[in-house]
């Protein structure tokens, strides 16, 4: 997948963010929130089609991609207080934003902490439950088997999950690409981000403070995040609405590109 054009670093908190930042200066702002194992350049599709509206950013999550790990123990609460950061830093006041997956619990949590920052939010393929101690040991195992079979074995037994069965006929770029995010993380930013994962919160509880609009978007075959997920969560978020992507799975802004963008495009119209 070719990268977005727009790379630049900033430096939050003790580390230098790569980001890709497109669009008019002037336009309303939204902020993309990659999941895990991933980078930002999840979202080129995304900023691609929106650039010429809107204001357009990306960012490598600590760890990921080509932001720093820093020196300290990952949590969803640095994550949040990193786009936090990210923010003042570029001084954007208010902002929309957008997570997939792990960045949508880090997106949940960051307008549940500081709802004065968001404006909207879109959750894609996310949930608002902690783990399960069933969870929580399959990332624990995950660790050993890093640490035993390497990296490239674990990018081989996530991606059956990431996708559609179809999209193995339809997506082979993606996957190659998506394989490539995996196989470029860090193995220290792969255990800080599973223990991360492992001792997150949930956030169902306060799902009904939210007070923005918000779009719930879930690929149909989304295995890790299912789609019952996504409407349990919309009946407790008084404004907003949920679209199911067709032939997608959990990586459904790569999957289904059109259907995707076009569901995130007439929401950024209604937000007007
Ligand atoms: C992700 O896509 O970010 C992960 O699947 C999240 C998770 O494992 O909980």
């Amino acid at each position: 997948m070719k990268q977005a054009e727009n790379n630049f670093n900033i430096k939050v908190n003790d580390i230098l963010i790569r980001y890709n930042d497109e669009g008019p200066k002037e336009a309303p702002v939204i902020i993309f929130i990659h999941g895990f194992p991933l980078n930002k350049s999840l979202w080129d599709k995304q900023l691609k089609s929106l650039k010429d509206d809107y204001r357009v950013i990306a960012y490598d999550i600590r760890g990921h991609g080509n932001t720093d790990l820093g020196a300290i123990d990952f949590s969803i609460d640095l994550f949040v207080n990193d786009l936090l950061g990210f923010m003042d830093t570029l001084k954007i006041e208010k902002t929309i934003v957008c997570g997939l997956s792990m960045g949508g619990y880090i997106a949940l949590n960051a307008i549940q902490n500081h709802p004065d920052r968001f404006t909207a939010l879109i959750l894609c393929d996310t949930n608002c439950k902690a783990d399960t101690i069933e969870a929580k040991e399959k990332r624990m195992s995950t660790i050993i088997n890093i640490k035993e079979n390497g990296v490239a074995k674990l990018a081989d037994d996530l991606i059956p999950n990431l996708f559609a069965p179809e999209s193995f006929k339809t997506n082979s770029e993606e996957i190659a690409t998506v394989k490539e995010m995996i196989v470029t993380t860090s193995k220290q930013s792969l255990y800080n981000s599973l223990h991360a994962l492992a001792n997150r919160k949930e956030t169902c509880s306060k799902l009904n403070s939210i007070k923005v609009p918000v779009l719930i978007l879930v690929g149909e075959e989304d295995k890790i995040t299912p789609p019952e997920e996504a409407i349990s969560m919309q009946k407790q978020i008084k404004d907003s609405s949920l679209q199911v992507i067709p032939h997608a799975g959990h990586l459904s802004n790569l999957e289904n590109e059109d259907e995707f963008n076009s569901q995130l495009i007439k929401f950024m119209g209604s937000l007007k």
